[in-house]
């Protein structure tokens, strides 16, 4: 059985004291769940307040993003070491807002799931089509382009460590979520693509996360889709009773 893996992704939100005082709302709130991972994924800068607060609890630290080097002249870069030094586990690589604003593509993304799976890392690797690539019917193509090359190279041992976050980017923020129907046919496929790359065990213990738009209304249908194994949740991840009943939705 997949354990369901349910992440908030604050994105550029949240100075220090506000991300410390909503994890610190959200650590009782989820307190005794161990039938999911559950993970908080603040900016860099709270990164290391937000460790503290969940040392020792069952919440996981999670980055947005980092480099594809451990070290050197790379200016305003952050390396997977980096974020293991402050209690990180798990890193977000290849969120859609990542390829649109920093033109971050196929080759490079793979590149820097490799490396943080090699630095000791666990990823959320995110792939998803925009309103135009499934209105003109490339949904599919897109999908397989990005799982293919995104996953190009690994082994089974890092697949292990890596989670998919299906994200259609039109769903993103715009509280127009994919229906259950809609989600589970695109996990199906994406699981279906797994299989192919790497075989059927593989592709059976894939965790494949669900994000756009995802609330604590919708999230317990979204959940009943047989390849959804968890949430990547944006905005309703900022409030902490939110983001717990959208975990407890997922178990
Ligand atoms: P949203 O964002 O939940 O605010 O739609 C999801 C994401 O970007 O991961």
């Amino acid at each position: 059985m997949r354990k369901p893996l349910i992440a908030g992704n604050w994105k550029m939100n949240k100075r220090v004291g506000e991300a410390v005082e909503t994890v610190k709302a959200l650590v009782p709130l989820v307190a005794g769940i161990t039938a999911a991972d559950i993970v908080v994924c603040p900016t860099y800068t709270a990164l290391h307040a937000v460790g503290q607060a969940v040392n020792g609890t069952n919440l996981q630290l999670g980055a947005q993003n980092c480099y594809l080097k451990e070290s050197g002249a790379y200016t305003g870069e952050i390396s997977p070491q980096m974020l293991r030094d402050v209690g990180c586990m798990w890193t977000i690589i290849g969120h859609s807002e990542r390829r649109q604003y920093f033109s971050e593509a196929d080759e490079l993304l793979n590149e820097k799931l490799k490396f943080a799976l090699s630095a000791g890392l666990k990823v959320m690797f995110c792939i998803g089509e925009t309103l135009q690539e499934r209105q003109s019917g490339k949904m599919n193509d897109v999908l397989e382009r990005q799982v293919t090359r995104g996953l190009q190279g690994l082994t089974v041992s890092q697949l292990v460590e890596t989670a998919l976050a299906y994200e259609p980017v039109w769903a993103i923020g715009t509280g127009v979520n994919a229906t259950p129907d809609q989600a589970q046919e695109a996990h199906a496929f994406i699981r279906g693509l797994a299989r192919k790359q790497f075989g059927e065990s593989v592709a059976a213990e894939l965790r494949i996360q669900y994000g756009g738009s995802v609330k604590p209304d919708n999230a317990k249908e979204l959940m009943m889709g047989p390849d959804l194994d968890g949430f990547l949740v944006g905005g309703a991840s900022l409030k902490a009773d939110s983001f717990a009943e959208i975990a407890k939705a997922a178990l």
